[in-house]
């Protein structure tokens, strides 16, 4: 009887992980050399400058400042809107004094961020 539950529950597992790897993110995005550089440097930077302390990607992250998974195809807030907080910072968002190529890696890496995220989007 434990096997037999032990079987059922194994397979469901076994499914589930199936459904959530190949389904939660989309493999068919292709990067140039130059562009998967640029995501792996803006990645680096937002954890060295611990941005999750107050954001949250995929879901995962601090709430003092908003999720930033869908925040550049967001048509409230978009690459602009984004790039002018990492420039100055907000009211409690602090200005980490941040070149224009570091903004440029966050960007990238938020954009890449963005369109991997299938699942997570509300249709
Ligand atoms: C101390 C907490 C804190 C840290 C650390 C922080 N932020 Fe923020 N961030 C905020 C808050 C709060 C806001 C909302 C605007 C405000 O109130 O200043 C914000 C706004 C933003 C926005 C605008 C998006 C939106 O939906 O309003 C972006 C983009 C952003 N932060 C990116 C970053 C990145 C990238 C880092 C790391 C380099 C970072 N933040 C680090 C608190 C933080």
């Amino acid at each position: 009887m434990k096997l037999a539950i032990f079987i059922v529950l194994f397979t469901a597992y076994i499914g589930y992980s199936v459904v959530v790897y190949t389904k939660g993110t989309k493999s068919d995005i292709n990067f140039s050399k130059t562009e998967q550089a640029q995501i792996n440097r803006g990645k680096l930077l937002f954890q060295q400058y611990n941005c999750t302390s107050c954001h949250q990607l995929y879901g995962l992250g601090g709430y003092l400042g908003p999720e930033l998974t869908t925040a550049y195809s967001d048509k409230n807030r978009g690459e602009t809107y984004m790039r002018a907080f990492l420039k100055n910072g907000g009211n409690r968002m602090p200005d980490f004094h941040l070149q224009d190529k570091d903004i440029d890696a966050l960007i990238s890496f938020l954009k890449y961020v963005d369109e991997t995220a299938v699942t997570y989007k509300k249709k």
